[in-house]
Protein backbone atom coordinates (compact mmCIF):
# COMPACT_ATOMS: atom_id res chain seq x y z
CA UNK A 1 0.00 0.00 0.00
CA UNK A 2 1.59 3.50 -1.11
CA UNK A 3 0.77 6.50 1.39
CA UNK A 4 1.57 10.22 -0.08
CA UNK A 5 3.24 12.43 1.86
CA UNK A 6 6.22 14.82 2.37
CA UNK A 7 9.19 13.62 3.39
CA UNK A 8 12.10 16.09 3.49
CA UNK A 9 10.53 18.91 1.76
CA UNK A 10 9.82 16.20 -1.16
CA UNK A 11 6.60 14.69 -2.15
CA UNK A 12 6.57 11.24 -1.56
CA UNK A 13 5.00 8.18 -2.01
CA UNK A 14 5.88 5.83 1.41
CA UNK A 15 5.93 2.11 0.25
CA UNK A 16 4.60 0.52 3.51
CA UNK A 17 1.68 -1.17 4.83
CA UNK A 18 -0.87 1.56 6.11
CA UNK A 19 -0.89 0.12 10.10
CA UNK A 20 3.03 -0.34 9.69
CA UNK A 21 5.04 1.83 12.29
CA UNK A 22 6.20 5.26 10.82
CA UNK A 23 9.94 4.04 11.84
CA UNK A 24 10.22 1.26 10.24
CA UNK A 25 8.76 2.36 7.25
CA UNK A 26 10.56 4.88 7.17
CA UNK A 27 13.86 2.77 7.40
CA UNK A 28 12.32 0.59 4.61
CA UNK A 29 12.33 3.30 2.30
CA UNK A 30 15.95 4.45 2.86
CA UNK A 31 16.05 6.86 5.40
CA UNK A 32 18.32 4.86 7.79
CA UNK A 33 18.84 7.89 10.29
CA UNK A 34 15.90 7.09 11.88
CA UNK A 35 16.71 4.65 14.62
CA UNK A 36 15.19 1.99 16.58
CA UNK A 37 16.45 1.48 20.05
CA UNK A 38 13.58 0.34 22.07
CA UNK A 39 10.44 -1.84 22.04
CA UNK A 40 8.70 0.91 21.11
CA UNK A 41 7.94 4.36 22.91
CA UNK A 42 10.55 4.59 25.43
CA UNK A 43 14.16 5.72 23.81
CA UNK A 44 13.93 8.66 21.45
CA UNK A 45 15.54 7.47 18.99
CA UNK A 46 12.70 7.19 16.48
CA UNK A 47 12.45 10.71 16.80
CA UNK A 48 11.25 12.73 13.65
CA UNK A 49 9.24 15.94 12.93
CA UNK A 50 5.96 15.05 11.81
CA UNK A 51 4.25 18.80 11.11
CA UNK A 52 6.80 20.43 12.70
CA UNK A 53 6.49 18.48 16.49
CA UNK A 54 9.51 16.03 17.12
CA UNK A 55 7.16 12.75 18.00
CA UNK A 56 8.93 9.18 18.33
CA UNK A 57 7.98 7.71 14.85
CA UNK A 58 8.05 4.19 16.36
CA UNK A 59 4.64 5.26 17.99
CA UNK A 60 3.27 6.43 14.87
CA UNK A 61 1.14 4.41 12.28
CA UNK A 62 1.71 5.45 8.50
CA UNK A 63 -1.69 6.37 8.36
CA UNK A 64 -1.66 8.67 10.59
CA UNK A 65 0.83 10.85 8.64
CA UNK A 66 -1.04 10.40 5.21
CA UNK A 67 -0.43 13.40 3.61
CA UNK A 68 1.75 15.36 6.59
CA UNK A 69 5.19 16.42 6.39
CA UNK A 70 7.72 14.80 8.28
CA UNK A 71 11.32 15.65 8.49
CA UNK A 72 14.03 12.78 9.29
CA UNK A 73 17.63 13.97 10.00
CA UNK A 74 18.47 13.20 6.58
CA UNK A 75 16.21 16.33 6.06
CA UNK A 76 18.40 18.98 8.19
CA UNK A 77 21.69 19.35 6.46
CA UNK A 78 24.37 17.42 3.68
CA UNK A 79 28.04 16.41 4.57
CA UNK A 80 29.41 18.87 3.27
CA UNK A 81 27.01 21.74 4.96
CA UNK A 82 25.80 20.60 8.16
CA UNK A 83 22.53 22.01 10.27
CA UNK A 84 23.67 24.41 12.90
CA UNK A 85 22.55 22.07 15.39
CA UNK A 86 24.63 18.91 13.30
CA UNK A 87 27.28 21.30 13.37
CA UNK A 88 27.68 21.57 17.33
CA UNK A 89 26.96 18.49 18.16
CA UNK A 90 30.49 17.93 15.82
CA UNK A 91 32.60 20.90 17.49
CA UNK A 92 31.05 19.73 21.33
CA UNK A 93 31.73 16.24 20.72
CA UNK A 94 28.29 15.43 21.37
CA UNK A 95 28.67 12.48 19.40
CA UNK A 96 30.10 8.63 20.52
CA UNK A 97 28.21 6.03 18.96
CA UNK A 98 25.97 8.06 16.96
CA UNK A 99 22.68 6.36 17.89
CA UNK A 100 20.81 8.79 19.97
CA UNK A 101 21.78 11.30 17.81
CA UNK A 102 19.04 11.96 15.52
CA UNK A 103 16.57 12.32 18.10
CA UNK A 104 18.03 14.50 20.30
CA UNK A 105 18.72 16.77 17.04
CA UNK A 106 15.16 16.19 15.56
CA UNK A 107 14.31 17.24 19.24
CA UNK A 108 16.31 20.26 19.52
CA UNK A 109 15.21 21.89 16.22
CA UNK A 110 11.71 21.75 17.40
CA UNK A 111 12.81 22.99 21.14
CA UNK A 112 14.54 25.99 19.31
CA UNK A 113 11.81 26.37 17.30
CA UNK A 114 9.66 27.18 20.39
CA UNK A 115 12.10 28.29 22.49
CA UNK A 116 15.27 30.16 20.47
CA UNK A 117 17.21 30.72 23.76
CA UNK A 118 16.54 28.28 26.06
CA UNK A 119 17.48 27.52 29.42
CA UNK A 120 19.91 24.49 30.55
CA UNK A 121 16.83 23.34 32.45
CA UNK A 122 14.37 23.65 29.24
CA UNK A 123 17.45 22.04 27.31
CA UNK A 124 17.36 19.15 29.58
CA UNK A 125 13.41 18.90 30.17
CA UNK A 126 13.14 18.78 26.40
CA UNK A 127 15.12 15.79 26.08
CA UNK A 128 13.57 14.07 29.14
CA UNK A 129 12.36 11.35 27.16
CA UNK A 130 15.88 10.76 24.61
CA UNK A 131 18.01 8.24 25.97
CA UNK A 132 21.85 8.13 25.89
CA UNK A 133 24.27 5.33 26.53
CA UNK A 134 27.33 6.83 25.94
CA UNK A 135 28.01 10.63 26.06
CA UNK A 136 25.81 11.44 28.95
CA UNK A 137 24.23 14.62 28.40
CA UNK A 138 26.34 17.69 29.56
CA UNK A 139 27.97 17.65 25.88
CA UNK A 140 24.62 17.75 23.87
CA UNK A 141 23.51 20.15 26.53
CA UNK A 142 26.32 22.61 25.57
CA UNK A 143 26.04 21.81 22.24
CA UNK A 144 22.32 22.82 22.11
CA UNK A 145 23.32 25.81 23.70
CA UNK A 146 25.93 26.80 21.48
CA UNK A 147 23.36 26.07 18.36
CA UNK A 148 20.94 28.42 19.91
CA UNK A 149 23.26 31.13 19.66
CA UNK A 150 24.46 30.13 16.50
CA UNK A 151 20.58 30.20 15.02
CA UNK A 152 20.38 33.73 16.65
CA UNK A 153 21.69 34.96 12.89
CA UNK A 154 19.70 32.78 11.02
CA UNK A 155 16.61 31.98 12.78
CA UNK A 156 15.03 30.71 9.15
CA UNK A 157 16.87 27.68 9.68
CA UNK A 158 14.85 26.40 12.05
CA UNK A 159 11.59 28.45 10.83
CA UNK A 160 11.57 26.44 7.82
CA UNK A 161 11.72 22.81 9.38
CA UNK A 162 15.16 22.82 9.32
CA UNK A 163 15.20 21.30 5.83
CA UNK A 164 18.36 20.99 3.64
CA UNK A 165 17.41 23.51 0.37
CA UNK A 166 19.65 21.41 -1.84
CA UNK A 167 20.73 18.29 -0.67
CA UNK A 168 23.42 17.03 -2.78
CA UNK A 169 24.50 14.02 -1.23
CA UNK A 170 24.21 10.50 -3.03
CA UNK A 171 22.09 9.06 -0.48
CA UNK A 172 19.97 9.82 2.09
CA UNK A 173 22.57 8.60 5.24
CA UNK A 174 22.69 12.39 6.60
CA UNK A 175 26.45 12.62 8.51
CA UNK A 176 28.55 9.74 9.22
CA UNK A 177 28.23 10.27 12.52
CA UNK A 178 24.08 10.63 13.26
CA UNK A 179 22.87 8.09 10.64
CA UNK A 180 24.77 5.11 11.14
CA UNK A 181 22.77 1.70 10.20
S1 LIG B 1 12.57 3.19 18.96
FE1 LIG B 1 11.09 4.76 19.06
S2 LIG B 1 11.33 5.54 21.04
FE2 LIG B 1 12.77 3.91 21.00
S1 LIG C 1 26.05 8.61 21.63
FE1 LIG C 1 25.74 6.47 21.87
S2 LIG C 1 23.71 6.33 22.66
FE2 LIG C 1 24.12 8.44 22.63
Amino acid sequence: MNTELTINGESTTLSAPRDADLATALRHNGYTGVKCGCDGGECGASKVLIDGQAKMACGTTVEEVDGGEIVTIEGLGTQRDLHPIQQAFVDHFAVQCGFCTPGMIIQAVELLEEEPSPTEEQIREALSDNYCRCTGYQKPVEAIQDAAERLQDDPTVVADGGVAETNDEPSRTGTEHTTGE
